[in-house]
């Protein structure tokens, strides 16, 4: 194969190097493209654009590959504790046991959120949505992390990983009209976190080991997915060189959009609405079809995978697994059986490659741990945390340019100023 493209513009001709990774994907590198013809390329929604060289995350959206540093997401989601693969992430390699039990011990110092981060958090209204204060709080921390409390890169990812799932509690505590929680260092991570999340003060909170083992596989899961939408933001903002805070507030208000992170609830809020309306999902698969229904099936399909994601083969058969442990018939898991199978045997959704993706099944778990729909988001985040953490990390390593795409003008060309009487 060549290590040049050749283009032809013209009368110009321009040869642009070729790049191949450790998977064999191969990429022309434009860098010089516009100094040289005076084109660029325009990608609408980058599907055929790589932002960057990464090495974090491999993804084969025909086979339905992922792996996090080399690793695949079937081995670490069955052998792995969480902060195992956050470690491998963020830092690179799986860790030894000293490794693990410093990022553990470390962790476990810096889990008390500052008690005027509170008062931030006492002004949000009773019903607003944890995505929204949980961007505020962790965007906060840019504030009273800053001057001679800044801390380095290293010190403020550790912030970070421990006191980001403590605050996502809050919301939950403030809409249950609880107190919140203090984390418990006797705990892991996964037990904190629930600890944190459903412990009372009249009795004390059991962590059952399904839940908590069922919690580390979720957040395994969503731990990183390349250059989607929020790392892409994440990447961004930090290229900037704006605080890791500041890039990852705005990575979690790029999750929060229903077209990305926030398809998990939407899920669920669609499973009820089958389930209300009788649950006939053969209503709602015709209606899925008709483009003037205004249904559209959430859940289903990915940008990058073809043929079907990976998570959602694993988190499917934890949602069975949980399911039955927990002794739990919840009737929406009995809908989105139904509605799977109808799509995987329907060519209409074959044709469009649209079969069950990491949100379909994800909210069935979260709800029978017992996690408020409207947490579902903020789940996705604290799983995707070390994912984001190691990306900005990688942009920063790698001393990367500050992000700034061209655009192609189309609005009116130029004309002169006119006085409103003349308008
Ligand atoms: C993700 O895990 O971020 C989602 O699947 C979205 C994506 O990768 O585009």
């Amino acid at each position: 194969m060549s290590d040049f493209a050749e283009l032809s513009l013209g009368d110009k001709k321009i040869q642009l190097p070729v790049i191949v990774g450790s998977e064999d994907e191969k990429a022309v590198d434009i860098g010089k493209l516009r100094d040289e013809t005076g084109y660029i390329t325009i990608d609408s929604g980058y599907k055929n654009t790589g932002a960057t060289k990464s090495a974090i995350t491999f993804l084969d959206g025909e086979l339905g590959i992922l792996r996090y540093r080399g690793y695949s997401i079937e081995e670490l989601a069955e052998k792995a504790s969480f902060l195992e693969v956050a470690y491998l992430l963020i830092y690179g390699e799986l860790p030894t046991t000293e490794q693990f039990a410093s990022f553990e011990y470390e962790i476990k110092m810096h889990t008390i959120v500052n008690e005027d981060m509170r008062k931030i958090f006492e002004g949000f209204p009773v019903n607003a949505h944890p995505m929204g204060v949980l961007s505020a709080m962790v965007c906060a921390m840019s504030a009273f992390y800053t001057g001679e409390k800044a801390g380095s890169d290293e010190l403020n990812i550790i912030r970070l990983m421990s006191k980001m799932p403590s605050m996502a509690t809050w919301s939950y505590k403030k809409s249950m009209g609880h107190p919140i929680n203090y984390p418990n260092n006797s705990l892991d991570y996964c037990s904190n976190f629930l600890n944190m999340m459903f412990a009372l003060p009249v009795a004390p909170y059991h962590v059952d080991p399904v839940v908590a083992a069922a919690l580390n596989k979720l957040l395994i899961l969503h731990a990183d997915h390349e250059q989607n939408c929020s790392t892409s933001t994440v990447r961004l903002v930090g290229s900037s060189h704006a605080s890791l805070y500041a890039s990852i507030s705005a990575g979690i208000n790029a999750l929060s959009g229903p077209l990305h992170g926030g398809a998990n609830q939407e899920v669920i809020e669609m499973l009820e609405e089958i389930k209300a309306d009788g649950g006939d999902t053969s209503k709602y698969i015709a209606m899925a079809k008709d483009k003037t229904s205004g249904f559209r099936l959430m859940g289903f399909g990915h940008r990058v995978y073809k043929n079907f994601d990976p998570r959602a083969k694993i988190i499917k058969k934890a949602a069975d697994d949980v399911l039955s442990k927990l002794g739990i018939n919840d009737p929406i898991l009995k809908i989105a059986q139904e509605l799977e199978t109808a799509a995987l045997n329907d060519e209409y959704f074959v044709a469009r490659k649209l079969y069950p993706n990491v949100d379909f099944y994800s909210g069935i778990i979260y709800r029978a741990l017992g996690i408020p729909t409207d947490m579902f988001t903020v789940m996705f985040a604290i799983g995707r945390l070390p994912g984001w953490i190691a990306q900005w990390k990688e942009m920063k390593a790698n001393k990367e340019p500050i992000g700034r795409p061209r655009q192609v003008y189309t609005g009116a060309t130029l004309r002169e100023y006119v006085s409103i009487e003349n308008r």
